[in-house]
């Protein structure tokens, strides 16, 4: 198929600036949540949660994940209003599946991008010889990029690691490079070193050096350890990257894409909590487990007295309606800031 010429990765004038794909982090309410809060011209792309193509080809299974791929139409207009594309994240072993895939979201569906998870360390998925897994299969790795590639018009992203125990990054960004990505999100840390070390930056430098000999025009954008938007600047200006993905940074500060954004009441943080609580029930209904929503407390309320009790209260709720009734039961206290 014709590739797209106006790639929103390759003709970027700016650096840009990502939203991690997060399981269960990243769905249409969360995305729609940290969109509210972003200044225009601060984020640029937003992903969905990674989608697993072998699901959407199955005539029962695709039901049980196709709601990964859900936009509202209230995200929807906020992402038209501040210019932000997103990406849906596919994975899976098969090509022919990536294939059929790729064709229905350029078809069926309005994303902006499709990108392909070449990174997920986790045992079960890898032992389905995908996402990571991939690093040791170059050619097959390629296959899926090229069958992706052939049967849609989007920009094709691919997100991946420096490697399996150690960094092979030179190597293993040859193989991804040769197929001309529009972009490539290097998360610098290799399977083995999951999250649980340092993220090392200087291999963006390597990546950079690769891509710049074999597909100029794909984008390098870097990942790991971006806690604020500061340090995404410093990542930008200190290594050859042309943007940064930011992953759990955000449970650290929703307001991540808002830089110099003034310290929020704990009026607002209880206000955002409400709103995302609001979107995700009136997203999912009783479709997905109401404890979900309970990794996102503590994003919205830290660092003013009585926080960690309200916390502890909020943990303890079971419905919308009792979030509701107990943060309003908060506001009139007197809530300093730490
Ligand atoms: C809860 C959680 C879920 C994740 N899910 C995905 C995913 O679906 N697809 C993906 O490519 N990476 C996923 N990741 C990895 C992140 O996108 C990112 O690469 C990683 O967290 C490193 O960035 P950070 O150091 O800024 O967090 C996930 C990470 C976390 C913490």
């Amino acid at each position: 198929m014709q590739r797209t010429l106006d790639s929103f990765w390759k003709n970027s004038s700016e650096k840009l600036f990502c939203l991690a794909p997060m399981e269960d982090v990243t769905d249409t309410s969360f995305r729609e949540v940290v969109l509210s809060v972003s200044k225009p011209g601060s984020l640029h792309v937003v992903y969905t949660e990674f989608t697993s193509t072998d699901g959407l080809c199955h005539p029962v299974g695709k039901d049980k994940v196709s709601h990964r791929l859900l936009v509202n139409d209230s995200e929807r207009a906020l992402l038209k209003q501040l210019g932000i594309k997103l990406v849906a994240q596919i994975w899976g072993s098969d090509p022919e599946k990536y294939h059929k895939v790729a064709k229905e979201l350029t078809e069926e569906y309005t994303f902006d991008g499709i990108d392909i998870n070449m990174g997920c360390p986790v045992k079960k998925i890898v032992k389905q010889a995908s996402c990571s897994a991939l690093i040791a299969f170059p050619d097959l790795a390629k296959e899926i990029i090229q069958a992706t590639q052939e049967s849609t018009h989007l920009p094709v992203s691919v997100k991946t690691r420096t490697g399996l125990k150690q960094h092979t990054t030179e190597a293993w960004l040859s193989h991804l490079f040769s197929c001309k990505p529009d972009a490539l999100i290097l998360h610098a840390r290799t399977q083995k070193m999951m999250s649980d070390f340092p993220a090392e930056w200087d291999q963006l430098a390597i990546a950079a050096k690769v891509r710049d000999a074999i597909s100029p025009d794909t984008a390098l954008i870097g990942n790991g350890d971006v806690f604020s938007y500061q340090d995404a600047q410093e990542k930008i200006n200190q290594y050859p990257v042309d943007g940064v993905m930011v992953g759990r940074g955000i449970f650290k500060d929703p307001r991540i894409f808002h830089p110099g954004h003034p310290e929020p009441s704990p009026q607002e943080q209880m206000d955002l909590l409400l709103k995302h609580a609001r979107l995700f029930i009136a997203t999912w209904g009783n479709s997905k487990n109401f404890n979900m929503l309970k990794r996102f407390f503590k994003i919205y309320i830290h660092g003013f007295h009585g926080a960690a009790e309200l916390r502890g209260l909020l943990m303890e709720t079971q419905s919308i309606s009792q979030v509701e009734d107990l943060i309003h039961s908060w506001r009139g206290k007197d809530l300093s800031i730490l």
